[in-house]
């Protein structure tokens, strides 16, 4: 049996600018995580058990573009296709057919399509947990490639921020095309997480920016390179512990994103409770239009904020400290 875990993840600055080739920041989250485990089945074929979404079923019952079906599907093309010298008991140029019987368990404690990276995660978790127990090795570069293809089916055009914080479990400093780079945090600092509980498709608010552009390249350029000006701003004062003017630069950055028309009244709503609650700023992070916000706050303040966004309406909070 092997098991494998996958963080959540969330954008800390830079969302929507980063799809126009501007910088962006984002952590792992991992009081949150993607847990996957495959075993040898007890019967023919290969089995998916997912309780949190309700499915027990065999993998060519599925439709082929179903979420987990096309990892599993693009795995064992992958692993048939450049065949390690380790692989379980699997003649080269092999089918399907001829692969183990397999049982994946997989569950999450991730909030689906609120920004948490939750379809990266399982993503990320699956591989890796398959290609261990078909002794197929990955590198977390070879994991973090097979995870970008696979966001490319479900949202169009997704910068690669979500599987490559997640891949590497590491704050990331993310510049679509460029090589990923992790980034030190001088002095660990606390937020909160708030979910408005609105599920919100990322594609919708990344084509409607990509409709805004259209329009007015230049203008729309500029409020990029100002998101762009805050990422680079965060990441030094992030690395030089000077963490309170991460605030500042949050509500900066969700203004501007108010401007991209990617907020939401219910995301306002709870940056503004968290900011009167106590929080030094606070902005939505991802796609926007529902998911999440995220607040700054002082460790001792952070139990305070989270109360007041649930009682606001927040589905769910939760406090992480980035370190
Ligand atoms: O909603 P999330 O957390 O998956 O983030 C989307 C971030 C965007 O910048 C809006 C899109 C992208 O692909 O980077």
């Amino acid at each position: 049996m092997t098991h494998s875990s996958a963080p959540g993840k969330i954008i800390l600055f830079g969302e929507h600018a980063v799809v126009y080739g501007r910088p962006a920041l984002a952590v792992p989250v991992t009081q949150v995580h993607a847990d996957v485990e495959v075993s040898e089945a007890d019967r023919a074929g290969i089995w998916i058990n997912a309780p949190d979404v309700n499915l027990h079923a065999e993998l060519n019952t599925l439709p082929s573009d179903h979420p987990l079906a096309s990892v599993i599907h693009n795995f064992l093309f992958l692993s048939r296709t450049s065949p390690s010298p380790a692989g379980r008991g699997r003649p080269e140029g092999s089918g399907e057919g001829q692969f183990p019987d397999l049982s994946i368990n997989i569950s999450s404690s991730i909030p689906v399509a609120s920004g948490l990276g939750s379809g990266a995660a399982v993503t990320v978790a699956l591989v890796r947990a398959l290609s261990s127990f078909l002794s197929h090795p990955m590198s977390d570069e070879d994991v973090n490639a097979f995870a970008y293809e696979i966001e490319k089916l479900h949202h169009g055009t997704p910068s690669g921020i979500d599987n490559t914080v997640i891949t590497y479990a590491r704050p990331v400093y993310f510049v679509k095309g460029y090589p990923i780079e992790t980034f030190k945090v001088g002095r660990p600092f606390t937020i909160v997480i708030g979910d408005t509980g609105i599920s919100a498709p990322t594609k919708e608010s990344v084509g409607d920016v990509r409709k805004l552009w259209e329009a007015d390249q230049p203008g729309w350029e500029k409020v990029f390179d100002e998101i762009g000006e805050i990422a680079n701003t965060a990441r030094i004062s992030i690395e030089n512990g000077i963490v309170e003017v991460l605030g500042d630069l949050m509500n900066a950055n969700h203004q501007l994103l108010q401007k991209m028309t990617v907020s939401a009244l219910e995301l306002d709503q709870l940056v503004d409770v968290a900011r009167n609650s106590g929080a030094l700023g606070a902005k939505m992070s991802g796609g926007g239009r529902g998911g999440n916000m995220i607040a700054l706050v002082k460790p001792e303040m952070a139990e305070t904020v989270s109360r007041a966004l649930k009682e606001a309406g927040a589905r769910h909070t939760i406090i992480t400290q980035v370190s």
